[in-house]
């Protein structure tokens, strides 16, 4: 009988047996996976591990400081937070296609991931926490032919020239699996239970050109609607729930004002494993109830919906 924390001994010994002496460098994201798999990493190897915490300003209301204090301060783990929004903005200006807007990221990821190692003074290993549906979408789509749905910027992407192996304890594990293993390595339920977050972080959920303005009205609109779900009860009952800030306006009237502004489309989705999902059926009352906080509080948008796709066919993030 298989438990988690058998898992957890065993991967504890595959990991020092991989790295030696060696030196891992490990990308932190904000979501679970990353987090799981660098708190794995240091319980086996200590002070070898360096977490690299890309900030590219694609993060959700409050993140980056969450994940700042409680990697440095609660599990003391050696953390290089790198403020690179205006990097990854500026970067993203003018893209719009959304597969050159996640290569863009991937490579900046990477190229960031360099610059870090190389500051502290050269890495052996890179850390992911690669899940086993990141490996298979990857590679194809179940049933169809070998095609790339979506380059996940955490295992596609890699270039030639980087010179370090990679160290993915995860890659087994599907995501509720990854939950009970951050329980068992007492990471807070604040952590453990929080939505999937994807690497790309917001830039995917702003079809069309990437602004600060545009991650902030998001920020905004996504933070009330969490809120509501959170005061609701239904956050642990659902997968993902996110907004998403559409490159379209609408007409609108406030008081009496012509308004002309953006429609914002609100995800929210139950699944297991991320690799097929269902529409959460809220009632219509809880959604008309977000639709008006969200255009009383959020200035820039002032028309709200509500996504009916499932996957498949639809994919969970919009991009
Ligand atoms: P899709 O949109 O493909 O998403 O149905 C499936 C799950 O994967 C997450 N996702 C990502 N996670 N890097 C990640 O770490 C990525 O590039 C990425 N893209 C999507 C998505 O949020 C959902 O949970």
């Amino acid at each position: 009988d298989w438990t988690m924390a058998e898992f957890r001994q065993v991967k504890i010994a595959e990991i020092r047996e991989q790295v030696g002496e060696g030196r891992v460098i490990c990308g932190l994201s904000g979501g679970v996976d990353s987090a799981v798999a660098a708190v794995l990493i240091h319980e086996a190897i200590g002070d070898q591990l360096t977490c690299v915490f890309v900030d590219h300003g694609l993060m959700r209301l409050g993140e980056a400081e969450q994940v700042v204090s409680l990697f440095r301060e609660h599990y003391g783990i050696k953390l290089v937070h790198v403020n690179a929004e205006e990097r990854f903005l500026g970067g993203l200006a003018g893209l719009t296609d959304p597969e050159k807007k996640r290569k863009f990221i991937g490579g900046e990821f990477i190229a960031l991931f360099e610059e870090e190692a190389a500051k502290i003074g050269g890495a052996d290993f890179l850390a992911q926490g690669t899940l086993y549906p990141d490996v298979i979408e990857s590679v194809s789509f179940t049933g169809g032919p070998s095609v790339t749905i979506k380059s996940h910027h955490n295992v596609g992407g890699l270039p030639e020239r980087m010179n370090m192996k990679l160290v993915e304890p995860l890659r087994e594990l599907f995501k509720d699996e990854v939950r009970v293993l951050g329980r068992e390595l007492g990471l807070p339920e604040i952590f453990v239970g929080r939505h999937p977050f994807p690497g790309p972080g917001l830039a995917i959920r702003i079809p069309g050109e990437v602004t600060k303005e545009r991650c902030d009205i998001l920020r905004k609109a996504d933070a009330v609607y969490l809120e509501e779900i959170r005061s609701a009860g239904l956050y642990d009952a659902i997968w993902q729930a996110f907004a998403v800030l559409l490159p379209v306006r609408t007409v609108g009237v406030m008081g009496d004002y012509r308004t002309y502004d953006s429609v914002c489309a609100l995800r929210a989705v139950t699944s297991t494993d991320g690799m097929t999902a269902d529409i959460y059926p809220f009632d219509a009352a809880f959604l008309s109830r977000v639709a008006t906080r969200i255009i009383n509080e959020v200035k820039g948008i002032n028309r709200v919906v509500y996504d009916y796709t499932s996957k498949p066919p639809g994919t969970i993030e919009w991009e």
